[in-house]
């Protein structure tokens, strides 16, 4: 569009038509490179909010001009002038207008990095506002809507690390570099900062796009082709001689010095993000293909065949490997994996054993059945098809081996599996694992915010998500919710909990969006050997198990050095169990899931 074109200057001719003031014909391009490659940048001369009642009119009006344009042009994204102060309110009504009637355009708002209130962009200004806070009321009063994403511009002062780690939960699309924040190397070429290095390959593992925007600052080594092509920062003419190209070069280096993705990464690129319902293993029977998901994660049943060893050494002294036969049981022992662990570990210790491998699934009980004449285990396997909780044994184990967790321990019902199973344990046997406990943390996580949203229904906002989470910003760190110890020996066996935790943010992290609660567990298998996946302690390459979403009804928004107060609940019923959370402080949220109304856990 003419930079100079404004609506209200423009005189009807006496039809009344004009053709609006565009730079060229679009028949530069073809469609398919309009719609796969061109972004559209709104002209930045706009202010829906400003004093003046002319310019706020004339903005609206080439606001709209220029989507309707972008439209016609099919482009996948526009990107919009950054709101000029802090109150954005008609800037935002009119975008929020526009996205009511978009199909799949998307809108990128663009917000500096660092913001001074006075918009100099000054970044030494004593002024300086959180410019966040800018994008979550544009946000909020555009209703969380899922086109409407951010491009971020990058310049030479960067925030707080934490400050800048909430990014990773919004819906970033674009990082614009200005040539002013590079600094220059020994040699001459730009570069960039150790700090802002790190924000960029972060960009880079979330699927940012890097733009390069500004003019040539760096007075290139003679020789340089790109200088010497042109040296006033304008020509666009792309190719080895763009003035930017010095630019691009070093982010292409950034980009191609990250680390590969680790193979079992690349794997789960598909499920990044993905909300999948949690599996049933009580309720329904898993099927083949879970079982040999299950069997290819070597690094669980390492831990189990560690924990295994150390818990028949413990049982059975050398002296007496020869004479003794250890009973261990299998419980939930599906096509066999933690049966073959115990006996390599029986192998590995020298000690004798007499298994039992218990499935309630008839169908893994065939693959079982199957194992066990290959492996010539008949002398020493017996296999039995029934539930655990109903199996008359006809002796008590000194070992209970199980694998009956969740992402979030206990929400696989092994609590009320393993009370059922318990029974059978003698007085002083192990059970492995010994305990587990559930961990949670608050996470800003825009897109999993928006899925759920998109059911339009209550339902989905109460029901828990398994997830390989990816883009979302954790804003604190985890604490423990639910502890289950095995064999529980107490007299109140109730596997009800009610737990209160407090999060305290940050002080340097600002404002932030609470859109739910990402929840993990760690096991202790036996004495030192666990496994799990809570960030801080999770287990290595292990792949079984992703976290788990809790999500929010309503976001909320947490403020620098505040707390956020939560309630999760366990609950049972004679035919289910299930969760119940809510947020006490800093507002309250309806308690979510009532009486197990929208997700529960059959038993
Ligand atoms: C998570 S899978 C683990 C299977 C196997 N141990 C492994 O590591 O591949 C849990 C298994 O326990 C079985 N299971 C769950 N509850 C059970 C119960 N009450 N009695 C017997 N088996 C049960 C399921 O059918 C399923 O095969």
């Amino acid at each position: 569009m003419d930079p100079s074109y404004r609506p209200s200057l423009v005189h009807k001719n006496s039809s009344g038509s004009v053709a609006l003031p565009f730079a060229g014909s679009d028949l530069v391009l073809s469609p398919s490179q309009w719609s796969r490659h061109v972004v559209g940048k709104i002209s930045s001369w706009i202010d829906l909010d400003s004093e003046d009642e002319i310019l706020r009119a004339d903005s609206e009006t080439t606001l709209k001009q220029e989507i309707s344009w972008a439209s016609h042009l099919s482009l996948q994204a526009c990107l919009l002038p950054a709101p000029k102060g802090k109150s954005c309110g008609n800037y935002a009504r009119c975008v929020n207008q526009i996205l009511q009637n978009l199909n799949n355009m998307q809108l990128w708002l663009r917000i500096p990095l660092v913001k001074s209130e006075d918009d100099s962009m000054d970044v030494n200004s004593d002024n300086l506002i959180d410019s966040w806070e800018i994008w979550n009321s544009f946000r909020l009063l555009c209703e969380h809507h899922s086109h409407l994403s951010i491009a971020l511009d990058i310049l030479t002062s960067l925030p707080s690390a934490n400050s800048l780690g909430r990014w990773f939960g919004e819906s970033v699309r674009a990082a614009i570099i200005n040539t002013d924040a590079f600094l220059t190397n020994a040699r001459g070429y730009p570069c960039l900062s150790k700090r802002h290095q790190k924000l960029i390959t972060g960009f880079f593992n979330h699927s940012v796009q890097i733009v390069i925007s500004g003019k040539l600052v760096h007075r290139l080594p003679k020789g340089n082709t790109a200088v010497a092509s042109n040296s006033d920062g304008n020509n666009v003419d792309g190719g080895q001689g763009h003035p930017l190209r010095p630019y691009l070069d070093y982010i292409a280096y950034l980009y191609q010095r990250m680390d590969p993705l680790p193979e079992q990464e690349r794997f789960e690129l598909g499920y990044r993000d993905f909300l999948q319902s949690p599996l049933q293993p009580l309720m329904d029977n898993l099927e083949a293909q879970t079982y040999e998901t299950f069997e290819k994660d070597t690094v669980k049943y390492i831990q189990y065949q560690r924990a295994v060893c150390k818990a028949l050494l413990d049982k059975v002294p050398e002296k007496e490997a020869l004479t003794t036969t250890t009973v261990l049981m299998v419980v939930g022992a599906g096509r066999g994996p933690l049966v073959r662990a115990s006996l390599q570990a029986a192998e590995e210790t020298g000690r004798k054993l007499r298994v039992y491998a218990v499935e309630k699934n008839p169908n893994a009980v065939v693959t079982l059945h199957g194992l066990v004449k290959l492996e010539g285990w008949e002398n020493i396997v017996t296999i039995i098809s029934c539930d655990m909780r109903h199996w008359d044994a006809p002796e008590k184990a000194d070992i209970l081996v199980s694998e009956l967790l969740g992402s979030f321990g206990d929400n696989e019902l092994s609590p009320e599996c393993l009370d059922g199973a318990q029974r059978f344990l003698k007085q002083d046997g192990i059970s492995i694992p010994s305990s587990y406990t559930s961990f949670i943390q608050p996470v800003t996580a825009s897109k999993l915010y928006n899925d759920v949203k998109s059911h339009k229904d209550v339902v989905h906002f109460e029901t828990a998500y398994v997830v390989k989470l990816h883009n979302v910003a954790r804003l604190a760190p985890t604490q423990p919710v639910f502890t289950f110890t095995h064999p529980n020996h107490s007299t109140d066996r109730s596997n009800d909990r009610h737990k209160k935790l407090r999060f305290e943010m940050p002080n340097d992290t600002g404002s932030a969006m609470v859109h739910g609660f990402a929840g993990y567990f760690d096991a202790t298998l036996y004495k030192d050997i666990h496994l799990g996946i809570e960030p801080s302690t999770a287990t290595p390459n292990m792949f079984s198990w992703f976290a788990i979403f809790f999500p929010l009804r309503t976001p909320i928004c947490l403020h620098p050095g505040s707390s956020l107060e939560v309630h999760f609940w366990r609950c049972s019923g004679p035919t289910k169990v299930w969760y119940e959370w809510g947020v006490t402080s800093p507002t309250a949220s309806p308690i979510h899931n009532s009486n197990g109304r929208s997700y529960w856990v059959g038993l």
